[in-house]
């Protein structure tokens, strides 16, 4: 197949660029040239500003895509782009969105005031209803026009270009730029012989994907001959709660340490959000209509994303652990006197 990626070279679109290859698949990568991959000489690398997706209409529709695989659709106008360039021109679109499209979301992260919403989350449960998440709250050029919601209705409406939008969890693994276990295993590395973990945070439960068995679901995707429009969850089958997640990195890293869970007051950072809102996915559409599996499992996953946060972790540890000592220094004085 001919495959035209838009992005591709960064945290998850390597694992999904090397699988494809694995499968002899024709690559084209869209991307400005800030990040490389050298995964193979085969690849053909297309430079330019996905906001000046246009200016390259021609090249882009020589080749022809049997697919298109859009890494990186932020914006209602990114995706009107991608259709008005390939509808003619490629035979389907697979768009990655993400799970902060679901109502449970604005609920999660009391955007709006509503009931929690029930878990796990299916592809056909309500949606948002406030648009633009991150306007005005993340500095980075895209949080102004960012809106999966957008990009989803604008690629699934379409009936000039089958698409498939990806609704991806929080994806974690070697160069995750967010680094979502970095703190628990710098921790760890540093022997501290207690973990505090807010008591409301250690039972929320997230969906969560290790990132080379995301990329698989999307290479997957990509392969697949379906030329119905429709959104797809991507995410573990049976998501943890944060205590055991932590606990699973502890026993990776031979930790002998403690988590204790302690009330919300007693702790420094507060958590921002509201930990009654469960952000669990319904993973069954992919695995049955695909037969999706995970190639790689949980523990083995941590293990590399242990593995290489600790051959990244910075000279001297960013956490002053005094205060988390007063803390537990309270909390025995405190027992000691009952
Ligand atoms: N990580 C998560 O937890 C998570 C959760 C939910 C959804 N997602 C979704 O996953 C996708 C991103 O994943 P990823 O970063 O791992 O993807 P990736 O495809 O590996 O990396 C991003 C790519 O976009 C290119 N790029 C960035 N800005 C560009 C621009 N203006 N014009 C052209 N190319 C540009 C980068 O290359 P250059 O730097 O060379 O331009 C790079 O190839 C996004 O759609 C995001 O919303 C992620």
């Amino acid at each position: 197949m001919r495959i035209l990626i838009i992005g591709g070279t960064k945290f998850i679109g390597p694992h999904v660029v090397r699988l494809l290859l694995e499968e002899g698949h024709e690559l084209t990568l869209f991307h400005r040239g800030k990040t490389s991959i050298n995964l193979s000489e085969s690849i053909q690398h297309i430079y330019g500003d996905r906001n000046e997706l246009d200016q390259h209409s021609n090249t882009l529709q020589k080749i022809k895509a049997d697919v298109v695989l859009d890494m990186i659709p932020y914006s209602k106008k990114d995706a009107e782009t991608v259709l008005k360039i390939f509808s003619g021109f490629a035979g389907r679109v697979v768009a990655i969105s993400s799970a902060d499209v679901y109502k449970a979301y604005e609920v999660l992260h009391r955007i709006k005031d509503g009931p929690v919403q029930e878990t796990p989350l299916k592809e056909t449960d309500e949606l948002r209803s406030a648009l633009y998440p991150y306007r005005g709250k993340i500095e980075e050029d895209f949080a102004r026009d960012y809106e999966k919601i957008l990009v989803e209705k604008t690629i699934l409406n379409d009936i000039s270009l089958p698409g498939t939008v990806l609704r991806l969890p929080m994806v974690y693994g070697p160069n995750d730029p967010q680094r979502r276990m970095f703190e628990y295993i710098q921790k760890m590395k540093d022997e501290r012989p207690f973990i505090l973990l807010d008591e409301q945070l250690a039972h929320w439960k997230t969906s969560m994907g290790y990132v080379e068995n995301v990329a698989s679901a999307i290479a997957m995707t990509v392969l697949k001959k379906d030329t119905a429009s429709h959104a797809l969850n991507i995410g573990e089958k049976e998501p943890l709660s944060m205590l055991e997640r932590v606990k699973k990195i502890g026993k990776v890293m031979s930790w002998r340490g403690q988590v204790i869970l302690i009330p919300n007051e007693n702790l420094q950072n507060k958590i921002p959000f509201n930990t009654h809102q469960d952000f669990v996915l319904d993973t069954t559409k992919i695995r049955e209509r695909f037969n999706y599996k995970e190639a790689i499992s949980r523990d083995e996953g941590i293990k590399r994303t242990v593995q290489w946060e600790l051959d990244n972790l910075p000279n001297e540890t960013p956490f002053d652990y005094s205060q988390e000592d007063k803390v537990i220094q309270t909390l025995n004085l405190e027992n000691e006197h009952h």
